[in-house]
């Protein structure tokens, strides 16, 4: 995810074009430029790092120009690099670009421009655009923008100028948000609102392929025959900062919300078309006879999930390892151990010494990261990115559902190799992770439910967390969820383990959440629920077997039931209503969701 913006009218655009970009950063904060039109040509401003390196390079030397195109970049294809930050220009400089999405058909044109001569500057999809832009521009940049945009396939926001035409600003948009704000002193394209909030509260949302065309005192649109298309422009009545959260109260919400969509997308890279899909494909598991994951907090938990997952589809042992842990322990592995490094940020100093010391003992390194160019990313020798965007809230929520669909799908692949799984049960598998998003979204609409359950919770001074197998993974991420973010004592607990000593913590109106979605150990989970509500615990039962026994007389169960899926995938829906119940319970306490206390996004030091 990215972020562009645009302006053109009476006043400077760049001091306007950088304030957007700092309202834009959450989109993405990996490099950022901008290009102004300044009478003779483009000044372009580049800088790896975040918007402070461009803002002081602009201080240093300043331009200025009335009409100009900014962005803040999201790496998905090429590492941040002052190369390929945005704008991209043509190979004459005539055209300038700016790009949010991602083009899929990106490969094949850029090999057809490189054949007819062009040199291109960058790694990214995105400069194709600006390089087809220019190959296809007779004079005519409206012809020109149409027969591009025709081309493309994929999901682009693009902001375009043309040297001969610096009275005018081009954006245009297709399953990536597009706004174009107006007012009596110029005209804006933004990714979102709250770029353009500042100078106005109206504003246009194109649809999907329609042009507009943005000058001094005026905003036309246009659709794809040139033909002019008549639009209102909304009122926004958000403020300021509730807009930069897309109207949630908080990035975490937004996050959560964000997940059917990052599931889909990181699906979609790891199993069809995509940058992940070519790397898995390469990875040949079978010379390894170990496996282990090592990860911290939340990103130890999805590993915890994944050993559950790898060990039965691949029949093999799968240690799991807290990567603190793991760096000073003198691990046990070597050149036939395959070590899995999963991290959001890449930068966890735990995850790096843990990387490093299994690099230095000769074992194979494959990374689950978030973050493009990180330094897991860089120094593992494998690596596989999570489509989850910038993940801005501390608590982790969209990241972690990614990473356990492509470590589903590692072992997957693992399975195979191994003839473990016949090319049919292969599909079958990917068929049910395929079809989690629209069951994660069933699950946000029971929104309301978890949040009045939660609302009984605030008073709580400690709760438990139980499950079997796979579900007890799970309960781990459930019961960090709501320590990280409401700050009440929390443990999860294997199922079985109550009666081995934690049962004696269990007094009236204890709260546990039980997990249940293994069908086979449904009436053990369910023995559970019985012995903690007989010694006078309340139980919020999440999980596609609805207790038998709940009735709605009986206060002390609750149920929240989740969509049916294969077990080994259940931590995926799981875990969705998990992240609602700590929200909303941390939400009635009125506490700083998005920035807990002691708690960082990354942890870069010990
Ligand atoms: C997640 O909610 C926590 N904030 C934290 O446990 C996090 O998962 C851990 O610090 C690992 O971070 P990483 O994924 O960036 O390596």
């Amino acid at each position: 995810m990215c972020g562009i913006i645009g302006y053109i009218g009476s006043e400077n655009a760049v001091p306007i074009i950088v304030d957007g970009l700092k309202k834009l950063e959450y989109r993405g904060y990996d490099s950022a430029g901008l290009a102004v039109y300044s009478g003779g040509g483009f000044e372009v401003v580049k800088r790896k790092g975040r918007l402070q390196a461009l803002e002081s390079e602009i201080e240093q030397n300043p331009i200025k120009g009335f009409a100009g195109i900014g962005h803040t970049r999201w790496a998905t294809h090429g590492e941040p690099s002052n190369e390929n930050s945005h704008p991209h220009l043509g190979h004459q400089n005539k055209i300038a670009v700016v790009h949010n999405g991602i083009i899929e058909n990106y490969k094949q044109l850029r090999e057809k421009l490189e054949a007819g001569g062009i040199k291109f500057t960058s790694e990214t999809d995105s400069e194709v655009i600006a390089q087809l832009t220019e190959y296809y521009y007779k004079g005519d940049i409206m012809e020109t923008v149409i027969k591009v945009v025709n081309r493309l396939e994929g999901s682009y926001a693009l902001g375009i100028m043309c040297i001969d035409e610096p009275d005018a600003l081009i954006a245009i948009k297709k399953d990536n948000p597009l706004i174009i704000g107006v007012s009596d002193h110029g005209q804006f394209i933004a990714s979102d609102v709250p770029a353009v909030l500042k100078h106005t509260n109206q504003v246009h949302y194109p649809n999907d392929k329609e042009i507009a065309v943005l000058r001094k005192g005026s905003v036309q649109f246009f659709n794809l025959d040139n033909e002019p298309i008549q639009k209102t422009p909304e009122t926004i009545t958000w403020s300021f900062d509730s807009a930069e959260k897309g109207g949630y109260p908080h990035f975490m919400l937004k996050e959560i919300m964000e997940q059917p969509k990052v599931l889909q997308d990181t699906f979609q890279s790891a199993a069809n078309t995509g940058d992940n899909k070519p790397i898995i494909d390469s990875l040949d598991f079978t010379r390894f006879n170990k496996l282990v994951i090592t990860a911290c907090g939340s990103a130890y938990n999805a590993g915890v999930v994944a050993k559950n997952v790898f060990e039965r589809l691949c029949g093999i042992t799968v240690e799991v390892e807290l990567a603190s842990e793991f760096r000073y322990k003198d691990a046990v592995v070597d050149d036939k151990t395959l070590v899995i490094l999963v991290s959001q940020s890449g930068e966890t100093a735990d995850t790096i010494a843990a990387m490093r010391e299994a690099k230095s003992k000769g074992a194979a390194t494959l990374s689950v990261v978030n973050v493009i160019g990180s330094t897991i990313a860089k120094e593992s020798d494998f690596c596989v990115y999570t489509a989850a965007g910038p993940e801005i809230a501390v608590a982790t929520t969209k990241a972690f559902s990614a990473q356990l669909v492509l470590l589903y799908i590692l072992a997957i692949r693992f399975a195979v190799q191994l003839k473990k799984l016949s090319p049919e049960a292969e599909r079958e598998l990917l068929a049910q992770i395929k079809a989690l998003p629209e069951k994660a979204n069933d699950i946000l609409k029971q929104v309301d439910l978890i949040q009045q359950y939660a609302s009984t919770c605030v008073g709580c001074k400690s709760i438990f967390f139980i499950g079997r197998n796979i579900d007890y993974a799970i309960a781990l991420e459930g019961s960090l969820k709501l320590k990280e973010i409401s700050y009440i004592h929390s443990e999860a607990y294997a199922g079985g383990e109550l009666k081995h000593g934690t049962i004696s913590l269990i007094e009236e109106n204890t709260l546990v959440v039980a997990i249940s979605n293994c069908k086979r150990l449904y009436d053990k989970i369910m023995s559970n629920v019985e012995q903690v509500i007989s010694r006078g615990a309340k139980v919020l039962l999440i999980g596609n077997c609805p207790a038998a026994g709940a009735n709605e007389t009986d206060k002390k169960l609750s149920v929240i039931e989740l969509p049916e899926t294969n077990e080994l995938f259940s931590p995926s829906l799981s875990v969705v209503a998990l992240q609602l119940f700590a929200y909303f319970v941390a939400a009635n306490k009125g506490l700083d969701i998005d920035k807990p206390r002691n708690l960082a996004k990354s942890v870069t030091v010990e």
